[in-house]
């Protein structure tokens, strides 16, 4: 069972405004209603009547009074020591959705659903959606809202030192997209094959290969991709620069250099997946490639680590040549994004809402890894690499058996995690990428074998 918690405060931003009575009766709905869509999960742990009747100002025998209600009703089982938690879903309920079956195994990438920031995102719709004009509710411009483009812009080049302006950026579905968006406009172009780092993501590779994309590797180790060693001749290469994926490393200055330096001297693009950098706990978040060199990186970024992978919403800054092209390969795609989702994130960002939740999953993720890492130095005697940014960790196993018995071990228990071996493009080391989003240390530790 999961050993998440939910914070009273939290709680309470979750169940939205209170009405000046009723406390009760609001409380009581409220939960059934998050614990029934999933908002509330299975085995998260509830705060006690004492402390949300804290959080909210009001006395403890309301609050009591609706826990005792919900648990009756088996929405949350109350056990003495260990407080309230959400039950576990009914068979039933189970049994009605089928389509739970069709998930992806759960990704190392995940971020908390509990973390989700519910209060600020509902208001932002709410006052997003209130700013559209009626002319925006027709097929809109593909590159996406204004008022969106323009506060990413802001945002990158605050926080990423990016080099862009508002007419650069396109709104797309997630940095899958944008991968999608470029690999067509490349393969149009007869640019050749796409260089990938391996190890690299298992995702990027198939969703390129799915689309009749050719792949290439190009080595990565301690130091990130290293372009002296590629394969062929690639006409663009995809790069995690900030935080490899699955090493975990940073692009070292020195790679960056010949990375673009290659770049220039045979004209070729390289795209930057800047997937998880603003999840960094030993300091500042690294800057992006792109500001290096604007016109032959494109720099691809999405809300899927901050937020959730679920909303689907990201930004492409393609070099200023490719910019049409792109555009237009956006429009052929889906005619544009939401403008309702653009506008909430517009005003997510623009209200700063976007930033205080960058500090409080620095804060929380940070924690969470450090007692991890602890854990595993204490237990195995390793350090697990890749911990200081991101949302997973990698831990070199010794053989293949040991890979495989770990994995299945943690599958079992519902704990997002790949093989290392995956993410190579033949035989590759062993190994766990791990995602430590939701996992406490405890429950991770006894998982690995000796
Ligand atoms: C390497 C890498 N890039 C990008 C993403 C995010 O993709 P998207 O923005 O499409 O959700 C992930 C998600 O797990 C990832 O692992």
């Amino acid at each position: 069972m999961s050993d998440s918690a939910i914070r009273p405060e939290d709680l309470v931003l979750l169940l939205g405004a209170r009405p000046r009575r009723g406390v009760r009766a609001w409380l009581y709905r409220g939960i059934a209603k998050a614990v029934r869509d999933g908002r509330l999960p299975p085995g998260l742990r509830l705060p006690s009547s004492r402390a949300v009747a804290a959080a909210l100002g009001v006395a403890r025998g309301p609050v009591s009074e609706a826990l005792e209600l919900l648990a009756a009703e088996g929405y949350v089982i109350t056990r003495d020591r260990s407080g309230s938690r959400v039950a576990p879903r009914a068979e039933s309920v189970r049994a009605e959705r089928p389509e739970v079956a069709l998930r992806p195994p759960p990704s190392p990438g995940t971020p908390d659903p509990a973390l989700f920031p519910w209060a600020s995102w509902l208001r932002s719709m709410r006052i997003g959606s209130a700013r559209l004009r009626p002319d925006d509710l027709g097929y809109g411009d593909p590159r996406g809202l204004p008022a969106l483009r323009e506060r990413v812009a802001e945002l990158l080049r605050l926080t990423r030192g990016a080099v862009v302006a508002p007419d650069q950026v396109v709104i797309i579905s997630g940095v899958a997209q944008g991968l999608t968006l470029l690999a067509t406009v490349l393969r149009r172009r007869g640019a050749g094959p796409i260089g990938l780092e391996d190890p690299g993501s298992p995702g990027a590779r198939d969703s390129l290969r799915s689309l009749g994309a050719d792949v290439v590797p190009v080595p990565a180790d301690g130091d990130g991709l290293d372009i002296d060693r590629r394969v062929g001749e690639p006409g663009a290469v995809l790069v995690t620069p900030a935080h490899q994926y699955p090493l975990g490393v940073p692009l070292s200055p020195d790679r960056r250099r010949r990375l673009l330096d290659w770049a220039a001297a045979v004209d070729r693009l390289v795209i930057e997946d800047d997937y998880d950098a603003d999840l960094r706990y030993d300091g500042l978040p690294i800057g992006v490639l792109q500001a290096m060199a604007p016109d032959r990186v494109a720099l691809l970024g999405s809300v899927s680590k901050v937020l959730a992978p679920g909303m689907r919403l990201g930004w492409l800054v393609p070099p200023p040549h490719l910019y049409d092209e792109l555009v237009a390969a956006k429009r052929n795609a889906d005619l544009g994004t939401s403008v309702f989702d653009q506008a909430a994130l517009a005003e997510f960002i623009g209200s700063g809402e976007y930033q205080r939740q960058v500090r409080r999953l620095r804060q929380v993720y940070g924690e969470r890894r450090a007692a991890l890492v602890g854990g595993l130095r204490e237990r195995f005697d390793v350090s697990p690499a890749g911990f200081s940014a991101g949302l997973h960790v990698l831990v070199r196993l010794p053989d293949h058996d040991a890979e495989q018995r770990a994995l299945a071990y943690l599958a079992e228990r519902n704990v997002a995690a790949h093989a290392l071996s995956d993410c190579f493009f033949a035989d590759g080391d062993p190994g766990l990428v791990l995602g430590t989003a939701r996992i406490p240390a405890p429950d991770l530790i006894p998982a690995l074998p000796d």
